[in-house]
């Protein structure tokens, strides 16, 4: 099955397993950057408010195609309890009718069920079905 894996990464945790994830299936990756690197506290005040709202982010262009894969992975940190808003960047490039698979890496290592649903809901708002959610604890990622 042919695999595209999308991913944002503040502090490298997620990008080291995205890449190990890559090679291991022998997906196409890519990272997902955002237009400015922001301090911690900028993103506390700017950009948590956004993962709250599952709102965008600005981040630079992508030239990615992703109509050809059948399955989509979307790798993201968890800020505020929700994925960092450059997640939603991502569902907002979904092609319709695709298998998509989530991992959202954090210092808890888990999701609030609550607003793992929001995340689920607003992915298979694009069309695409997610097929798997998982959280990872970013202290397990070597
Ligand atoms: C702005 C910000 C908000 C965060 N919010 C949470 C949170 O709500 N829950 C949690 O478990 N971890 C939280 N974390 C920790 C990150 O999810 C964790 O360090 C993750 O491994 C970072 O992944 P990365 O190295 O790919 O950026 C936060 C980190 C940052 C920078």
């Amino acid at each position: 099955m042919k695999t595209a894996i999308i991913y944002y990464s503040y502090s490298g945790k997620t990008k080291k397993y995205c890449e190990n994830m890559a090679a291991e299936l022998s997906a196409d990756i890519l990272e997902v950057q955002t237009v400015k690197r922001k301090c911690f506290l900028s993103n506390l005040f700017t950009e948590c408010p956004k993962a709250l709202q599952q709102q965008p982010t600005d981040i630079l262009p992508i030239d990615l195609d992703l109509s050809g894969y059948e399955k989509i992975i979307l790798a993201a940190p968890m800020w505020a309890g929700f994925p960092a808003p450059p997640f939603n960047n991502m569902v907002a490039m979904l092609p319709k009718g695709k298998q998509v698979e989530i991992y959202i890496v954090s210092a808890s290592g888990e999701t609030d069920p609550i607003k793992k649903e929001k995340v689920i809901v607003l992915t298979e708002e694009t069309g695409s079905k997610v097929i798997k959610y998982t959280d990872i604890c970013g202290a397990d990622i070597k």
